[in-house]
């Protein structure tokens, strides 16, 4: 049984795992190293990277993991600090800015946040990217 999640008109849903099992942020970094990019379901249940700083907490991005070339899945790759697409060999760096093409974008981004109950949760990205200055492609 898993309760309901409150979840307060904020455009957000809590991530889940990969089993459908909405993931607690304290539960998180305790099995997940500084410096980690792992798969959740973010926003309409896509696949969404959660970023572990190298401080061991949780940054306030997460990033969507379709690739920007043609949507297949973008693998990270810890040994060489990249996202590499397996499709056409695409490469976004660690912040998931694109580095190689053919990905005409870097990856779309996303807001994490930690409600009152302690879960996580993925909200839309509204602003400028960071990474570019400019403004979101994804919205
Ligand atoms: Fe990723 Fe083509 S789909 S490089």
């Amino acid at each position: 049984f898993v309760p309901p999640i409150k979840n307060k008109g904020s455009g957000g849903v809590v991530a889940k795992d990969a089993l459908g099992t909405p993931i607690k942020k304290e539960t998180y970094l305790q099995t997940h190293q500084p410096g980690s990019r792992d798969l959740v379901q973010g926003l309409n249940g896509e696949p969404t990277y959660l970023v572990v700083n190298d401080s061991g907490e949780l940054e306030g991005y997460a990033l969507n993991a379709v690739c920007t070339h043609l949507g297949c899945v973008v693998p990270w790759n810890a040994a060489q600090n990249k996202f590499i697409c397996p499709c056409h060999g695409s490469q976004y760096d660690r912040t998931g800015k694109v580095v190689r093409g053919p990905a005409p974008l870097s990856l779309a981004l996303a807001h994490t946040d930690v409600n009152e109950d302690g879960f996580v949760e993925v909200k839309p990205w509204k602003e400028s990217d960071f990474r570019t200055g400019e403004k979101p492609w994804w919205k």
